[in-house]
């Protein structure tokens, strides 16, 4: 494992910073090229551990996937995907890493063809819940077989599916995505309905690839079999990503970063409007459509003042990722800022409410934390100490961040793990802080 020490920040961090691509949209480029009937180009795929887990995925599946190029932009890809002949029996069983997109996405695309596969995972998602994704889609007909307490390793021998309509009861966009990916063998109108909006990145995706979703309230549908054509996808710049680097900005005292490029899907973007509720700095420029994702560049600017707000249910599958940076940021706000409904947090890489909550203890902040909720009482001077990454890639850089206005030397343990979403995280780091600063 590598350790990595943070040291206070000097001075501000300024400068443009070029995100890594999108990881949610990223995933889907691969696995709807790989279930296309034809060639595909994807540009702007993610350069990261959890976007290799599924492009060697499709490809143990019967896709060929050939590299363009690589730069800071992501990576070129064309894939040929098996179209309507479906996917191949792999040799092996497929490692979906720490990948829970890949793990549970998969899940829906294998499940309405007669081949049988073994999903397996790192230590991490192999705690993660597959049930949810499991239990609907054996309604429509798959035999998934999970392990004991409904978790990887999972067997599916997929099948005949049933069109079927689903109401989740916890909104999912990995669930969504997974029953609409089936029902695009299921003959009829697969529908799902969520309790809450998840982030729409398949929906505005299928439509690229030839198949219509309707799509009405919190309901998005199918109509099957389907199969999408081969395309050309272009990737943004990856919110969750951003929020990191958002959150930096508001904290080091005269800092602006600049983010262009970057995804505002409704179903991502809620962290922007809890940070300015706060009474954050962030502005949203050149708004540009890429793909049929929105897009926009984000400054964020420290300088005004911070106080706590309440997060509310409906707000949080919009943030979700985004809870542990800005439970961070509320360390620094006068007063109380209160996650409410925030359950999910524990099946997510970590039990994500209970090691933000110690972790920021350790540093100095006051929190409270209930079975689902998070509250933090702001503000409070933050110290040094040493965090673990605990397998988990955004709180490794969370802790980073705290480490730019903590006081003393924060050493972060297990740091490596940033390369499941943004590998080049401590380089752009160090880039916007232009001071020699020892990694
Ligand atoms: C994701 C959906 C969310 C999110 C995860 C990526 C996706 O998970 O937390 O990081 O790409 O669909 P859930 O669907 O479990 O809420």
């Amino acid at each position: 494992m590598t350790d990595t020490t943070i040291t206070p920040a000097l001075g501000p961090l300024s400068g443009e910073v070029r995100l890594p691509t999108d990881k949610s949209i990223s995933h889907r480029a691969v696995l709807v090229a790989a279930m296309a009937e034809g060639e595909s180009d994807l540009v702007g795929v993610l350069d990261s551990a959890d976007v290799h887990a599924t492009l060697e995925a499709v490809q143990a599946l019967g896709a060929e996937v050939a590299l363009l190029s690589a730069g800071t932009r992501g990576l070129r890809v064309r894939v040929t995907g098996w179209g309507a002949a479906g996917p191949s029996a792999p040799a092996e069983p497929i490692d979906c890493g720490n990948s829970g997109t890949t793990a549970r996405l998969l899940m829906g695309v294998l499940a309405g063809w007669p081949i049988e596969v073994t999903l397996t995972g790192d230590e991490s998602l192999s705690r993660r819940p597959m049930e949810r994704v499991a239990a609907p889609l054996r309604a429509m007909g798959a035999d998934i077989q999970t392990a004991e307490g409904g978790t990887l390793p999972v067997r599916i021998r997929g099948g005949a599916l049933r069109a079927s309509t689903h109401v989740l009861p916890v909104a999912s966009a990995q669930v969504k995505t997974a029953l609409l990916l089936a029902g695009l063998r299921a003959e009829g109108r697969t529908a799902v309905t969520e309790p809450a909006a998840s982030r729409d990145h398949t929906e505005r995706m299928l439509p690229v690839f030839g198949v219509p979703v309707e799509r009405e309230g919190l309901t998005a549908a199918v109509i099957g079999p389907a199969v999408p054509t081969g395309t050309i996808a272009v990737v943004p710049a990856d919110p969750s990503s951003a929020a990191f680097m958002c959150a930096a900005a508001l904290l080091v005292p005269g800092s602006e970063v600049i983010m262009p490029g970057v995804s505002l899907n409704p179903g991502r973007a809620g962290f922007i409007e809890v940070l300015r509720r706060m009474g954050a700095d962030i502005s949203v420029e050149e708004p540009l459509t890429m793909g049929e994702e929105p897009t926009a560049t984000l400054i964020a600017r420290h300088g005004r003042p911070l106080t706590g707000t309440t997060v509310v249910a409906e707000e949080v599958p919009a943030l979700i990722d985004e809870v542990p940076v800005l439970a961070l940021v509320a360390t620094q706000a006068e007063g109380v800022t209160r996650f409410e409904d925030v359950g999910e947090l524990r099946v997510k890489e970590s039990d994500r409410l209970e090691l933000v909550s110690a972790g920021l203890r350790t540093l100095g902040a006051h929190v409270e934390t209930g079975n689902d909720w998070l509250e933090v009482h702001g503000p409070s001077a933050l110290a040094g100490a040493r965090l673990s990454a605990s397998g988990d890639h955004r709180l490794a850089m969370m802790w980073a961040i705290a480490g730019l206005i903590a006081r003393g030397v924060t050493e972060i343990e297990g740091f490596e793990v940033i390369d499941v979403s943004y590998p080049a995280f401590a380089f752009d780091l160090e880039r916007l802080r232009g001071e020699a600063w020892p990694l």
